[in-house]
């Protein structure tokens, strides 16, 4: 018996699951774990939510909310989303849990106390206009390998980890400037010194997919740089250094050790030791997006720090829909929560996984998936397992009838369904899930030719024990089936259990037994069918109506009134006006709002008035806007103007200087 480390990618807690989330890690995961644990395998399958970083810090700048309220909103639909899927996870937990700061802190100190992780000066890029630095996702440009546009710490187009100072053309999310680069100081990881022990890892590691061994021996090849492992950002697992203020863990150390931090809070719970399951089997669940940071970053950091490396890492390819990139800001994407309210989730489970190799992109049509389900879950299975119940019931009395005198059909039939245990167990031991399920497919196939061409309703007569025959083979393949389906369809699987009084699933090696003659069944209702295409039809106009609407509008495109009342708008009158040298867009403005002193604002206003013009006027000045320089010369708020025109919102006569729009 092995002990097996299973472990899902951490997802983003900015958003809840959706199909690809599915497919390329959870289900993978769920369908390896459920089987090594029928086969007798002792199984550890963690995730959790992975809470720091710019993707959660955005989202919170956005909503005018703390990261924390935002990464409880989705940790919490994201345990909605995986526990409807049935996904058998034994711990999910949080980065923001208090013992992983722990670990992630104590680890490293680790690597720093090793002279592994040393202090170095460095440029950043940093927005003057926001006042920041902008560490990975604050800032976007285009990718410097592929020219596509990329976020700061990563390309999706080629696959690139990225810093942000290697973006062409780059700007800040927030509000659009263009970056300055300015000196500050982070922490590198030696990781150039593992370069060898790790292409040693690559190459001598024959489990290893061939994207994840094709995808970082290339990165290998181009060699390694050290790496930042810090960000000057508030959000974050504080870095254990006194000297460190004000930086945070670089989000991606610490989210690996996630899988560490839930492991090992399963064992507190439990009692028994994660280090076992570790040390035996270690099979990372990824995406293959971050190929990368599994492949390099992460052996690296754990071989600095005297662990064993992950036996193996499992990447599933992209999934499209209806053909189109999914992308959640268009809303592109079909959310967990709204499939399984209208479908089981074990007819997803089946489409994802017969759909296409896990090593291959493959798409969501909504065509596809009624098609697959019509005609293999309901037609093949469905109704192989349907005839199979109502004829035991209704000619020999729910019991499973005798076998002898089998012809050669018989045999080669009871053969196919021995022989099927272990074809389909292999298959996914191997990882290869779709396989695994097309052998299980292909034989029930053969089950409704055999019952086809022995015509059972009619030997019943004629030849009783062909009848007789043909009904027990066909309960053994039943039986075999709900063993079989238990770690793809495990609710359709239970049911079939239910109806034929299997008991539970536990033991893979139990479909091989059969059952003995007189086993009573019970009654059997169908267990699947059709989807009609007037339905078919709904949700692929759903999927257009929703695209980019409702959650991207309410969350970033509108604002609640609070937003709005922080800008503080006031009347105010131009005392002076005044052309800035050598600029043909600014002129300086001294403002009286009503307070003590004029405010000095420079506006973009040269190009439509003269400064004459402008004495006197009165205008809509913001009043709370940061003081920032412009052409050297210091700017204490903006005045209103419309873009293109350069209009000035001029207010009403009857505005007294000072009043506050609102
Ligand atoms: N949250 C990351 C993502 O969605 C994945 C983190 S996986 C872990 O890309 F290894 F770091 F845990
Ligand atoms: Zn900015």
């Amino acid at each position: 018996m092995s002990k097996i480390f299973i472990s899902c990618a951490l997802p983003y807690a900015n958003g809840p699951c959706h199909l690809g989330h599915i497919r390329s890690t959870y289900l993978p995961a769920d369908i390896y774990a459920r089987y090594n644990r029928m086969i007798g395998n002792d199984v550890l399958m963690v995730c959790a939510t992975d809470e720091h970083g710019t993707p959660i810090a955005v989202k919170a700048d956005k909503e005018n909310k703390k990261p924390i309220e935002i990464s409880k909103r989705y940790h919490d639909m994201i345990v909605r989303d995986v526990e409807s899927m049935n996904i058998s996870l034994d711990n999910f937990t949080r980065t923001t849990d208090e013992a992983h700061y722990n670990i992630a802190k104590n680890f490293f100190k680790d690597l720093y106390d090793k002279d592994l992780i040393y202090r170095e000066d460095i440029q950043q890029l940093y927005c003057p206009n926001c006042k920041k630095f902008l560490p990975d996702r604050y800032v976007e440009g285009l990718c410097p390998v592929c020219g596509s546009e990329a976020r700061g710490d990563h390309c999706e187009k080629c696959g690139k980890a990225l810093d942000p100072t290697e973006l062409d053309e780059p700007h800040c999310i927030t509000c659009g400037t263009t970056p300055v680069i300015k000196d500050t100081f982070q922490y590198a990881f030696k990781l150039s010194e593992f370069e060898d022990a790790l292409k040693e890892y690559i190459s001598n590691n024959d489990n290893l997919p061939a994207n994840v061994k094709n995808y970082a021996s290339n990165w290998l090849e181009e060699g390694l740089n050290d790496w930042i492992l810090t960000r000057d950002m508030d959000w974050g697992i504080p870095v254990p250094l006194d000297e460190a203020k004000g930086k945070v863990l670089y989000v991606w150390i610490e989210a690996f050790l996630g899988y560490i931090s839930s492991a090992s809070q399963w064992s507190k719970q439990s009692g028994k030791k994660w280090e076992e399951y570790w040390n035996d089997y270690v099979v990372h669940f990824i995406g293959k997006d971050i190929i990368y940071h599994h492949s390099i970053f992460w052996p690296g950091l754990l071989k600095a720090y005297g662990c064993k490396l992950p036996d193996m890492i499992y990447a599933g390819e992209f999934l499209s829909l209806e053909g189109e990139k999914m992308s959640t800001s268009k809303n592109w994407v079909i959310w967990i929560e709204d499939f399984v309210k209208d479908y089981e989730p074990d007819l997803l489970r089946y489409y994802l996984t017969i759909n296409a190799p896990l090593n291959k992109d493959s798409d969501f049509s909504w065509d596809d998936f009624q098609r697959r389900n019509n005609d293999e879950l309901a037609d093949v299975i469905g109704n192989f397992l349907h005839r199979t119940f109502v004829f035991t019931k209704k000619s020999f009395e729910s019991k499973i009838p005798q076998y002898s005198n089998p012809s050669d059909e018989d045999e080669e039939f009871r053969k196919a369904i021995a022989e099927l245990p272990d074809k389909a167990g292999a298959y996914i031991a191997d990882y290869e899930f779709r396989e695994a399920l097309l052998e299980i497919f292909k034989v029930a196939k053969k089950g409704n030719k055999y019952f086809n061409d022995a015509e059972p309703w009619k030997a019943v007569k004629e030849d009783p024990q062909k009848a007789a025959n043909c009904l027990y083979l066909s309960n053994q393949l039943a039986k075999t089936l709900a063993y079989m389906l238990k770690p793809f369809l495990p609710t359709k699987a239970d049911r079939i259990a239910e109806i034929m009084n299997l008991g539970s699933l536990d033991n893979w090696n139990d479909a091989k037994d059969e059952l003995p003659t007189g086993h009573e069944i019970n009654k059997a209702k169908p267990l699947f069918k059709k989807i009609e295409d007037k339905e078919i039809d709904a949700q692929k106009a759903k999927l257009k109506e929703n695209l980019t609407t409702q959650e991207e509008d309410n969350m970033s495109d509108l604002i609640t009134i609070d937003q709005f009342d922080e800008v503080v708008i006031k009347i105010g009158q131009v005392k002076e006006a005044e052309k800035i040298e050598k600029s043909d867009k600014l002129l300086k403005l001294q403002v009286d709002i009503g307070e003590e002193k004029p405010r000095q604002i420079v506006a973009g206003l040269a190009k439509f008035y003269s400064p004459e013009e402008l004495v006197d006027r009165k205008v809509c000045v913001v009043a709370n806007l940061q003081p920032a320089k412009l052409f050297g010369t210091l700017s204490e708020g903006m005045i209103l103007a419309t873009g293109e025109s350069g209009a000035l919102l001029t207010p009403d006569v009857k505005a007294e200087v000072g009043e506050r729009i609102q």
